[in-house]
């Protein structure tokens, strides 16, 4: 090379940017290349900010992430760990996600490997009398909804074959921290005849068969709830009847399993 000659480079493999600092009352992500796939060994960080005072609401409109080795984390905040909220991988569509303050980050990791189509999410700000969307679990409708400010109902139904577990109707409410919330989480659809199942995910809620109603007779259900190794897990209580001597719920875990 004679001295004073650029020199060109040129990289082989897809070039793409991914992530930044959003901000708006409202807007969608997607994760790079989305539908087709996003690349391997990517590492995108993106921050919403909204008004001072408001909330971030995620909801999921699309998601597919390889599941355990890819990974959409969430930070309630600027995206520190001490903000790290949960990690989000595989193929169903998380329900709506909301901040405690008007940052909200999200950081898409993936390995070197096998990648699947990302994701696709529209964020909103909520302000101090709305409670956001519910959210519309896996065979279920949500009827009523447009609005989701204190004093609104929502009310769900299960297509066909499917059965309801939970409350119905919600209703937003101004909890004691004068925040807008729904009084009970989405309820779940269950396929006829069938009880228990696999539930992950930051939080969750788990209902025996015909919640609020009474469950049948002969029931025998097992849940399993997978969170991250290394994690913890607290199973809190908000309603409880069984019929004393004869029906009973067993909680097994890492710790000697407990008898309710
Ligand atoms: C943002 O809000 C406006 C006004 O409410 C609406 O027309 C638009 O569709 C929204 N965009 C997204 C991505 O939700
Ligand atoms: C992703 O990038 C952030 C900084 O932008 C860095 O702190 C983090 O360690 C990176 N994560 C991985 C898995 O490379």
């Amino acid at each position: 090379m004679r001295p004073g000659m650029w020199c060109l480079f040129s990289f082989t493999g897809f070039i793409y940017t991914c992530g930044g600092t959003l901000k708006g009352r409202n807007g969608s992500i997607e994760s790079p290349g989305f539908p087709y796939g996003y690349p391997n060994g990517a590492n995108c960080t993106w921050v919403i900010v909204g008004e001072e005072g408001s909330r971030i609401q995620l909801i999921f409109l699309s998601f597919a992430i390889e599941e355990e080795y890819d990974f959409l984390s969430l930070y309630d905040g600027h995206p520190h760990p001490a903000n790290f909220r949960t990690r989000l991988t595989g193929f169903q569509a998380p329900p709506p996600v909301t901040s405690t303050g008007n940052v909200f980050s999200l950081r898409l990791t993936s390995d070197f490997a096998v990648s699947a189509h990302g994701f696709k999410l529209n964020y909103e700000e909520l302000h101090s009398t709305s409670c956001g969307n519910p959210g519309v679990p896996p065979k279920a409708v949500l009827n009523g909804g447009g609005r989701f400010a204190v004093g609104d109902r929502v009310h769900y139904s299960c297509v066909p074959g499917y059965v309801l577990d939970g409350h119905a109707t919600l209703t937003c409410i101004t909890n004691a921290a004068n925040t807008a919330v729904w009084d009970f989480p989405a309820p779940l659809c269950r396929a006829e005849d069938t009880c228990g199942g696999t539930v992950r995910g930051g939080s969750g809620v788990v209902t025996s068969p015909g919640y609020p109603g009474n469950y049948g007779n002969q029931a025998d259900c097992t849940w399993i709830l997978l969170a991250e190794p290394g994690d913890t897990i607290s199973v809190i209580f908000t309603d409880f009847q069984t019929e004393e001597k004869y029906d009973y719920l067993e909680v097994e875990g890492s710790e000697p399993p407990t008898i309710w």
